[in-house]
């Protein structure tokens, strides 16, 4: 790593903390570990380096000083320090479930008809982006590197500007970012995307995302200029230079495939494949979200085994649906949903002895979901949209038996990267996806052997690591000309042959 870039002290921002609070039944508060990716890929990170995390807790009702003294007790081996944000009930209802998950969420991953965009979400959104922007400037000196991370905290940095934070600024966006027709639906499309111009650096998952940012700033706002080429470009807003770069974010590759190898995961590992003698089993792994594709899944599998008959007792396919946002109204409906389909497909196809579909609602422990990893030969995952998809990836570095293969939506972000080793499929073809089912149930164990290195080698060469050094890089370097495009790295459509 660049001198440069070790010496200015890190302060990550992010809408949560890695941990969630939350409250037992004998009334008593207890600390988890937060669901997904952006906690996984970002823990790695600051324990690396150290540094500090400002978030919020998660509840809105346990006590500022019960958060406080947990935070103390629980979490002093992390390497790292957490400063907690405490939102009120209204500020959860109306800036997280609201404006966050209501309006931002669904219209950057393509879904403008399921956005509410009530101005009061609005209102919500740009004061708690204040009351973060003020535990910042409590902590900040001028010569650190604030890192704000997602849709949550768009404007935190016009609110830091404002308040004289002179500190260098940088935001990283987990989700995609739309294309211009979807984005001018916003009815707020102008105050973001000038407040989003007031970070020094941007990064997005993927050179699609940038692109779409370029554009809707080129439309919507005067004299922009954008210079370079490669992973990292310039852009000329004012009398100011911000960089925007494409930065596919990863894992801890090296930690997921220690712990494939460990004696307790190889054992479970075991455990769970005894439960399916003789059978391949297609694993789902997905936060309860309608992006998710989970509903054309299921509807994909019931087709693939009306259609393809012998994969009924020779396959089944694993669930597991990790709760998320069940406060909101859409993501209650899903569920619901979900298991209405699930009992509909195992009512239709079990037979004595074999059930078509394990399903699961919870989360998992690591351990746990890396046996899953490790034994489960194929994955199968299936977004409308997704910014990158971390499931694919610890599937890869955990599959260390390399038997494993992964099924991919084509609308993932991390298809720019997988798209010649993954199987591809249309989340929304019910009978393609049948169809890639039954070509991966016969794909030789060669090609399966030979895809999976493949895939591997990719995540192990860029992981979170790699990851954080070329975004600091990138906020660093004195000239861009360094930043070529990454090898392995499919910047535009992808092309057919990745198909089969
Ligand atoms: N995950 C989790 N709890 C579980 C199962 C999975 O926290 O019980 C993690 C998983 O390891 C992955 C993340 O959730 O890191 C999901 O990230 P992804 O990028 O696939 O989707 P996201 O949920 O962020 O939309
Ligand atoms: C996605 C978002 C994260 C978010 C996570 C879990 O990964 O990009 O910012 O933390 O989902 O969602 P939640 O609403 O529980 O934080």
């Amino acid at each position: 790593m660049n001198e440069r870039t070790k010496k200015n002290r890190l302060i990550i921002v992010s809408n949560r903390l890695p941990i969630v609070l939350s409250q037992a039944d004998d009334g008593t508060w207890q600390l988890r570990r937060g669901s997904g990716g952006l906690v996984t890929a970002l823990a790695p990170v600051l324990k690396d380096r150290g540094g500090l995390w400002i978030g919020w807790s998660g509840s809105d009702q346990a006590d500022r000083n019960v958060v406080q003294k947990l935070l103390r007790t629980e979490t002093k081996n992390f390497g790292y320090a957490l400063k907690p944000v405490n939102l009120t009930t209204e500020e959860k209802e109306k800036y997280y479930e609201g404006f966050a998950n209501e309006v931002l969420w669904p219209l950057f991953h393509d879904l403008p008809a399921h956005c509410n965009f009530d101005p009061e979400y609005w209102r919500f959104y740009q004061n708690v982006n204040r009351k973060f922007a003020n535990v910042i400037k409590q902590s900040a000196r001028d010569s650190d590197f604030v890192w704000v991370h997602d849709y949550h905290l768009m404007v935190v940095a016009k609110e830091l500007r404002a308040i004289d934070v002179k500190s260098a600024l940088a935001y990283y966006l987990h989700i995609p970012f739309p294309p211009l027709d979807i984005f001018l639906r916003l009815p707020w499309r102008f105050q973001i995307l000038h407040a989003l111009l007031e970070y020094d650096v941007i990064g997005f998952q993927t050179l699609r995302d940038r692109r779409n940012f370029i554009q809707c700033a080129r439309t919507l706002i005067k004299g922009i200029r954008v210079s370079g080429r490669g992973q990292v470009v310039s852009m000329k807003y004012g009398d100011r230079y911000l960089r925007i770069g494409a930065f596919p974010i990863s894992i801890d590759y090296r930690d997921f495939a220690k712990l494939a190898g460990s004696k307790e995961v190889s054992e479970r590992a075991w455990y769970i494949h005894e439960d399916f003698p003789e059978q391949q089993i297609i694993l789902g792994i997905d936060r309860l979200d309608y992006t998710k594709g989970i509903l054309d899944k299921l509807k994909g599998y019931r087709n693939a085994l009306r259609r393809y008959p012998e994969l009924q007792e020779n396959t089944t396919l694993v669930q597991f649906v990790v709760p998320s946002r069940r406060s909101i109204p859409k993501y209650a409906s899903l569920k619901t949903e979900i298991e209405r389909l699930v009992g509909e497909i195992n009512g239709e196809y079990t037979r004595s002895g074999w059930i078509p579909i394990q399903y699961f609602f919870r989360s998992m422990e690591r351990p746990e979901l890396i046996a899953y990893y490790r034994t489960a030969e194929n994955a199968l995952i299936t977004p409308i949209k997704d910014g990158m998809n971390l499931v694919a990836k610890e599937y890869c570095a955990s599959n260390i038996d390399v038997r494993g293969l992964l099924i991919l939506s084509e609308f993932a972000g991390a298809i720019a990267q997988f798209q010649k080793y993954a199987l591809l499929v249309n989340p929304h073809d019910v009978e393609g996806i049948a169809d890639v089912i039954y070509q991966a149930f016969k794909m030789t164990a060669e090609e399966r052997k030979d895809r999976m290195r493949r895939l591997r080698r990719i995540v192990r060469r860029y992981d979170i690591f790699w990851w954080v050094d070329s975004f600091l890089k990138a906020a660093f370097a004195k000239d861009l000309s360094d930043f070529p495009l990454m090898e392995d790295y499919v910047p535009e459509e992808f092309s057919e042959s990745g198909a089969g």
